[in-house]
């Protein structure tokens, strides 16, 4: 029940400019960050993802970045994801994307935001591909869903994602399960206030499973996103037991993450999607993975240190 404590104390201090400058060059900073980040430049992404269909694991490919604030910067986010979806056909990788809205130009207008998804789904609907937005901090929730919503109804290859510590998240995967949207469900990696967010990690665990379970029944092809031993023991009983053949879900991890367990998982005959990010704009997304265990933290200090 402290660890959410320590990740609040965490994101806050990393969000220091003149921290963030320092340590965002410093190199055993960036060798550490390679753990989670399969590199700066789109290769680095491609590269990680025939390693990873070579073993049977899809991948979501995911181009680092968020928060922008001018309309030539979304446009540029825009443009590399059209790249990627070029080369994910071209090269017949078994992979789709995921977007942060704001770094599509959510920050600055719906309109603006919306119009680039829609632009990314019609070009992955091409070669019968996929568009995950991811979900970020919960002052954009609404706004996320209502543009994925609208850019479902014209492209149905386009998903969401619910963080299973927000209070409202039952309601909106009734929602999204009426509207058969697809939803990767996780359980959230921002730091949100105690009204309306689950603070202790048994209650967001409890949460989770009682979404799983709406979204394995009701869902449309959901995606459990999680590296949780107790969540994916309970997700793979349940799904037998209500007859729900392994073809119907999948689960995700991230690039890095339980790596023995994502190849378990295939062998068992499981579909297994890994995210893997790619950029220069790693240092958000890898503090956030530092937050998440603090033994990553400790291991990575000790280093420092010496
Ligand atoms: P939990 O944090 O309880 O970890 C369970 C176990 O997994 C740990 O005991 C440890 O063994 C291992 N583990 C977890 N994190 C680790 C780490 N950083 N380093 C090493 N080991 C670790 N969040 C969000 O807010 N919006 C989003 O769009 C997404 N998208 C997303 C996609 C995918 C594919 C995944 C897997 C996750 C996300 N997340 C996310 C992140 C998610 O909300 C959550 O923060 C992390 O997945 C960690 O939670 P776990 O479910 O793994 O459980």
């Amino acid at each position: 029940s402290e660890q959410p404590v320590l990740r609040k104390a965490l994101i806050a201090f990393s969000q220091n400019v003149i921290l963030k400058q320092a340590l965002s060059h410093h190199p055993l900073f960036l060798r550490f960050s390679r753990r989670f980040v399969a590199g700066e430049t789109i290769e680095g992404a491609i590269q990680a993802t025939r390693w990873l269909n070579d073993l049977g694991i899809a991948v979501a490919i995911n181009y680092l970045g968020e928060h922008v604030n001018d309309e030539a910067h979304a446009r540029g986010a825009h443009d590399v994801y059209c790249h990627a979806i070029e080369e994910i056909d071209r090269l017949g990788l078994q992979a789709n994307i995921s977007v942060k809205l704001t770094q599509l130009g959510l920050a600055l207008s719906d309109h603006l935001c919306a119009g680039n998804l829609a632009s990314l789904a019609l070009r992955a609907a091409k070669y019968g591909g996929f568009v995950r937005a991811d979900m970020e901090g919960s002052s954009y929730t609404q706004r996320t869903l209502d543009i994925v919503k609208r850019v479902h109804r014209r492209s149905p290859n386009v998903g969401a994602v619910i963080q299973a510590y927000l209070y409202r998240s039952v309601e909106d995967i009734r929602d999204l399960n009426h509207l058969q949207i697809p939803v990767r469900l996780c359980k959230g990696a921002y730091s949100e206030p105690a009204t309306i967010a689950y603070a202790r990690k048994s209650d967001t665990d409890r949460s989770f499973v009682r979404l799983m379970e709406m979204l394995l029944l009701e869902g449309n092809y959901p995606a459990i996103a999680t590296h949780d031993d107790w969540i994916i023991q309970q997700a793979i009983p349940f799904a037998h037991k209500h007859g729900i053949s392994p073809k119907r879900f999948e689960f995700q991890m991230l690039y890095g993450i339980r790596r023995p367990l994502q190849r378990a998982l295939v062998e068992d005959g499981y579909r297994i999607r890994v995210y893997v990010p790619f950029g220069e704009e790693w240092y958000p997304y890898f503090v956030r993975r530092l937050a998440e265990r603090p033994a990553n933290l400790l291991f990575l200090l000790r280093h420092l240190l010496e």
